[in-house]
C-alpha cells in the first residue's frame, strides 16, 4: 500500500498595512530603538488597527487557496490557531468557514499560544495521513497587540499582528515527515494573560487583562526546549543538520533564533528571519515567515524545512517538512 503524506501546496499571509517602528514606540513608552534592536532584533511590526484577527486570517487563507489552486469546495477541514479570536464562540474555524462561504466541513479554533500553528498543522497532518480528509486549510492568526498594556515597556515593544495560512493536501509525494509536540503547564505563570471568562468577567477590568512575562526565564526555557526539540526531530528521522535546507523558527527574539541555529549548527543564511520586520506575531509567526521565503524564491520545491515554535503554557513543537 502506498503511503499518504500531507503536502503544503500553497501558502499566504496578511500583514496589516499600519507599520509601527521602534522610533514610533519611543514616543509611546520609555524605550529606545537601540534597546529593542539589541535585545530582540525587532525593528518594526505591523499593527491591525481596523482589521480583526478574522479579517487577517481570511486574507491569508484566500492567498493560500489561490497559491494552491484549490477552491472552497475542495476544503475538507479548517484549523485556526489563535489566542486572540474575534469571539469566544463560535470558534474561529467556524467564523472563517462562514467568511469563505464553505459549509459542512469540520472547523476548529485551536489555542496553544505561539505554538498554535504547529499544533494545528500536526492535527491536520494526522487527519490527512489516516485518510479521513484530503485537503485542509491551516491558519495561524493573531491580533496580539490587543492583549498588550502599551505602558509596559517589557512587553509592548515585542509583539505585532498578522496571519499566515497553508493548504495541506493528501499526496503520495513526501510532505510533512514528522511533527513533535510538547507542553508543560508547570510554567504557566511565566508567560500568561490571566484574564478569562471562566473566572468571571470582572477580571477583564483588572491588571489581569494584559500579558505578563518573566522575560529572562522565558528566554532560557525557550532556548533549552527549542534546542531539545530540533535535536529530537533530527534523531527521530535519522538525519543531521546537513539534511536541513531551511530552519523556519518562531520569530520571538533574534537571540533565541540564533541560539537554536547554533544548536543545529545552521548558518544564519539558512534561517528564515522575519522578526526584524514583523516582531513577534505569536502563532502567526511561523506561517508568515514560511510564506515570505516561499514567495521571495528562497524556499524551493523539494527542499527540507524544519519549523519550530515555543509559547505560553509552555507549549513547544516542530515539524519536519519536505516542501
Ligand atoms: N526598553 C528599555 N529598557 C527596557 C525595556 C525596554 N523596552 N524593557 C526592559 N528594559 C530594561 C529593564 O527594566 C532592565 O532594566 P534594569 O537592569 O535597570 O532593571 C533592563 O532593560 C534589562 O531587562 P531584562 O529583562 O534583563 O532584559 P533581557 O536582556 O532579558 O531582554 C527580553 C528582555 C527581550 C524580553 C528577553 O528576556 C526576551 O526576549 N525574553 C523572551 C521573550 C520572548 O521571547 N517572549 C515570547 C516567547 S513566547 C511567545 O512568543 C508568546
Amino acid at each position: 500500500m502506498t503511503k499518504t503524506y500531507s503536502r503544503i501546496t500553497g501558502t499566504g499571509r496578511c500583514n496589516p498595512p499600519k507599520i509601527l517602528t521602534n522610533f514610533d514606540l519611543e514616543k509611546i513608552v520609555d524605550t529606545t530603538d537601540e534597546w529593542i534592536r539589541t535585545r530582540s532584533g525587532i525593528e518594526q511590526r505591523h499593527v491591525a488597527e481596523d482589521m480583526t484577527t478574522l479579517d487577517m486570517c481570511e486574507e491569508a487563507a484566500i492567498k493560500a487557496m489561490d497559491a494552491a489552486g484549490v477552491t472552497k469546495d475542495d476544503i475538507d477541514a479548517i484549523f485556526v490557531g489563535t489566542t486572540t479570536p474575534d469571539q469566544i464562540f463560535p470558534n474561529m474555524g467556524c467564523l472563517l468557514q462562514d467568511r469563505l462561504d464553505i459549509h459542512g466541513c469540520m472547523a476548529l479554533g485551536m489555542e496553544a499560544a505561539c505554538t498554535g500553528f504547529i499544533y494545528a498543522l500536526a492535527v491536520a497532518d494526522k487527519f490527512i495521513r489516516c485518510g479521513d480528509i484530503k485537503t485542509a486549510l491551516v491558519v495561524g492568526g493573531e491580533r496580539i497587540t490587543n492583549l498588550l498594556d502599551w505602558s509596559d515597556r517589557a512587553t509592548a515593544v515585542l509583539f505585532g499582528d498578522g496571519a499566515g495560512a497553508v493548504i495541506l493536501q493528501a499526496s503520495e509525494e513526501e510532505g510533512i515527515i514528522s511533527t513533535h509536540l510538547h507542553a508543560d503547564g508547570k510554567y504557566k505563570d511565566l508567560l500568561h494573560y490571566p484574564a478569562g471568562v471562566g473566572k468571571g468577567l470582572s477580571t477583564f477590568q483588572t491588571d489581569e487583562a494584559k500579558i505578563h512575562m518573566t522575560g529572562s526565564e522565558v528566554f532560557k526555557t525557550a532556548v533549552r526546549q527549542l534546542g531539545n526539540v530540533v535535536v529530537e526531530t533530527l534523531e527521530a528521522n535519522d538525519m543531521t543538520n546537513e539534511d536541513i535546507d531551511w530552519l523556519i523558527p518562531h520569530q520571538a527574539n533574534l537571540r533565541i533564533i540564533q541560539a537554536t541555529a547554533k544548536k543545529l549548527k545552521m548558518p544564519m543564511e539558512r534561517v528564515i528571519q522575519t522578526v526584524q520586520i514583523h516582531g513577534n506575531t505569536s502563532t502567526a509567526s511561523v506561517p508568515m515567515a514560511l510564506d515570505v521565503a516561499i514567495r521571495d524564491g528562497r524556499i524551493k520545491r523539494g527542499e527540507m524545512l524544519l519549523l519550530e515554535a515555543f509559547g505560553g503554557g509552555f507549549t513547544w513543537g516542530s515539524a519536519l517538512v519536505r516542501y
